[in-house]
């Protein structure tokens, strides 16, 4: 369950304007909807609808030989092809898992010999098997970082033991992972054309990396197809994904550059990490977008909370504040010193409502707009609503912008300049 509210935005954005923005709006949501335009971007929104089982058959024996294996699985990929399975596995599984748990490590997603290296000297301790996932197949981290580790595990195990131990996951037929995937008859998974990097958390993308970690993500895909359900039954007047792209376009119009979104559960941070990339990539181009950045509450209270109070008022802060069916009840002791004593018997979930609503209070009071969306539910099914609640206001904003949501093609910029370095 999602909602959306507004009341600590209202001083910015009026009702006057989202009745005024009302057509614009219509047609924002329209240009989503004309399944023509931009079709190439247009996979994941019919997506978590569709039968899936010959996919879930895969993902599942893929898992369970990987897991039978192997107690390490590295899975190699940047952007889109990593962030999603990240903020799934820290959203959905303990922080602190015991011995003998499956580990699902990421790589790849950065240059760092020392993280690298020293990963893979963390391997020789462990049964080790590699998933990469790039659709291009040409991405230069993954790819350094993938022939590193494949190497590695060649040398381990052997040419033929690895290229059982490997999983590409990548464009059906097209690109150089997927030839190289196809030589060494790895086990593959499909990436959809039609599905971009940073819209393809649904996919085998997502999918392999949390069967691997135990995550039921045919629940994640129910509560995708829940959300989906729900959201096309709506007006624009009461869509409430469309209510949050119009509110950030008008107060991006007046002026306020960044958006931050602001968690207060270490397990959604990474969610925040997702959600940066698939704002930041989509909507900033043509010389426009809300800068796209994180703060984690009350964390950050104690070194960002002075700059958001008190500096110049650049910031939207939108709350995602999450409440999971699976929080633990933790309750402060009682019978503390007399300055302390307004702490006893409170309850961990009571201090974070108090203090979502007090910081929203002071930030709102100081010209902060605060936008809050409040989420309950299963981890796996509210990670799918969530995911597609969130693509949905993106990409909605971005047509709001007159930009295409789906495109980067500011990221060829330094690729271009590396590779030419690099042949030199
Ligand atoms: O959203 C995107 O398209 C990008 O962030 C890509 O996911 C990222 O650049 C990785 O690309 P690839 O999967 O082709 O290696």
């Amino acid at each position: 369950m999602i909602e959306l509210s507004l009341e600590k935005a209202r001083r910015w954005f009026t009702e006057e304007h989202e009745a005024r923005l009302a057509p614009l709006a219509e047609f924002a949501l329209g240009e989503l909807n004309d399944r023509n335009r931009d079709a190439f971007g247009k996979g994941w929104i019919d997506w978590p609808a569709a039968d899936h089982s010959a996919l879930y058959r895969e993902v599942d024996a893929i898992a369970a030989d990987f897991r039978a294996k192997s107690n390490a699985t590295v899975v190699i990929g940047i952007g889109g092809s990593y962030l999603g399975a990240q903020s799934a596995l820290s959203m959905a599984k303990p922080a602190f898992t015991g011995e003998g748990d499956h580990e699902v490590i990421f790589a790849g997603q950065q240059l760092s010999p020392t993280y690298h290296a020293h990963l893979l000297q963390y391997l020789d301790k462990r049964e080790v098997t590699l998933v990469v996932v790039s659709k291009s197949g040409t991405t230069l981290e993954p790819s350094a970082v993938f022939h590193t580790f494949r190497e590695y595990l060649e040398k381990r195990s052997g040419v033929e033991e690895a290229n059982r131990r490997i999983c590409a996951i990548t464009d059906a037929e097209k690109g150089s992972l997927r030839q190289f995937a196809d030589e060494r008859r790895y086990v593959t998974l499909p990436i959809p054309d039609d599905i971009g990097g940073r819209y393809s958390v649904l996919t085998a993308v997502g999918l392999l990396p949390m069967a691997l970690a135990g995550i039921d993500y045919k629940r994640v895909m129910q509560g995708a197809a829940r959300m989906r359900e729900e959201l096309a039954k709506l007006k624009v007047a009461d869509h409430p994904a469309v209510k949050y792209a119009l509110a950030r376009h008008v107060l991006y119009q007046q002026g306020f550059v960044a958006e931050a979104l602001v968690t207060y559960e270490p397990r959604v941070a990474d969610f925040a990490g997702w959600w940066q990339q698939l704002f930041g990539e989509s909507q900033g181009k043509d010389g426009t977008g809300l800068f796209p950045t994180m703060l984690r509450y009350t964390t950050d209270l104690h070194s960002m909370g002075q700059y958001v109070q008190d500096a110049r008022k650049i910031l939207v802060e939108t709350v995602l504040d999450v409440h999971f069916s699976d929080e633990p009840e933790l309750v402060v002791p009682r019978g503390l010193d007399e300055k302390n004593a307004y702490l006893d018997g409170v309850s961990f979930s009571r201090l974070q409502e108090v203090a979502v609503e007090s910081v929203m209070v002071a930030h709102s009071e100081a010209g902060v707009p605060n936008i809050l969306i409040r989420a309950k539910g299963d981890p796996e099914s509210l990670y799918g609503e969530l995911v597609y609640f969130f693509e949905i206001a993106c990409a909605v904003g971005g047509y709001l912008m007159g930009t295409n949501p789906f495109d980067q093609p500011g990221v060829e910029a330094y690729k271009n300049e590396m590779r030419s370095r690099l042949k030199a």
